[in-house]
């Protein structure tokens, strides 16, 4: 894979090509304020042409080496990072990245089921994504950006008396490690046709947690751009690169960056919602896809 292309505006960078060239080549060092990284997580998922299996557990773990490496060298020492990983990878990454980093949250993605239950193991419903600080005394954190409502006591207006004066409950709370968020589906306006698109509800969080208005944002995996698209959205600048051809075209409209690539008219995904047995045709391969991706979880 030879391409390595920048394209965008002075705010939003995509960068089309392999990660590890694109960061030697287009990112200067201390340079980035948030790292988002959702990896290929090696169980076997195609995305366009690049099939997501190394030959063994080492040589994926020596790749994700050198881009974690690479990507750590990228942040200000102000800097966070959020990195995604299966399942039966993440022990690594937290290994190799608490030596590296301040780990600061172990965060659980919960989301629905598609449906398929497991019915001889424990079906998995959630990825792991690990949140760390290079310098835990000197770090963003934007606790009001993100509160959620609390739960308990205020919401049957209770007076909390372990205070030293006792006072009703806060009704708004910072959230917890586990976020519960839907995963992107077909009928929602933000869905693309990609195999592990993120949502934008849980990029947001991150992002508005752990960066400021004209921060700068690094997606080295970006699959459909949406960590762009929310930077964009939330008034930060972004950094996206991504090896697949087809999602840099997904990317490029969906930045609103481009209405054309290489003579071909960038569209909106054309959604089908003719249905078979009553479930869409694109609903019921939709879920296979899911299917697949929990059992190799
Ligand atoms: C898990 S997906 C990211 C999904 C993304 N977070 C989203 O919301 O759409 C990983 C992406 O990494 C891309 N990819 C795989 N190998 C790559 C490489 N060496 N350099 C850059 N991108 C790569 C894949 O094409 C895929 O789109």
């Amino acid at each position: 894979m030879k391409t390595l292309e920048q394209l965008g505006d002075e705010s939003t960078t995509v960068i089309w090509g392999d990660a590890l060239a694109a960061l030697d080549a287009h990112v200067p060092d201390r340079s980035v304020d948030l790292l988002f990284a959702d990896p290929p997580y090696n169980i076997g998922k195609r995305f366009g042409n690049t099939h997501d299996r190394w030959p063994s557990d080492e040589a994926y773990f020596k790749w994700c080496r050198e881009w974690l490496t690479r990507c750590l060298a990228k942040l200000k020492p102000t800097g966070s990072a959020y990195v995604m990983a299966s399942t039966q990878c993440m022990p690594y990454f937290d290994l190799f990245l608490r030596e590296r980093l301040t780990i600061l949250s172990r965060i659980v993605w919960s989301y629905d089921s598609s449906g398929v239950q497991a019915r001889r193991y424990f079906g998995s419903m959630y990825e792991p994504i690990l949140f760390g600080v290079a310098d835990a005394k000197d770090y963003t954190f934007n606790a009001d950006a993100i509160k959620v409502q609390a739960r308990t006591g205020a919401v049957r207006k209770l007076i909390d008396y372990r205070k030293a004066v006792p006072a009703p409950y806060n009704d708004e709370k910072v959230p917890g490690n586990v976020w519960t968020i839907p995963r992107v589906r077909y009928r929602m306006d933000e869905y693309e046709d990609h195999p592990s698109q993120k949502p934008e509800a849980l990029i947001e969080r991150i992002i508005k947690a752990s960066s400021n208005p004209g921060d700068t944002v690094l997606d080295p995996f970006s699959g459909t751009f949406t960590t762009c698209a929310v930077a964009k959205r939330l008034g930060r600048k972004s950094i996206g690169i991504e090896i697949e051809e087809q999602f840099v075209k997904v990317g490029l409209r969906r930045l609103d960056l481009a209405r054309e690539w290489r003579g071909e008219a960038l569209k909106p995904l054309d959604k089908t919602y003719e249905r078979k047995n009553g479930v869409s045709a694109r609903v019921q391969a939709t879920r296979q896809t899911e299917a697949l991706f929990e059992a190799a979880q």
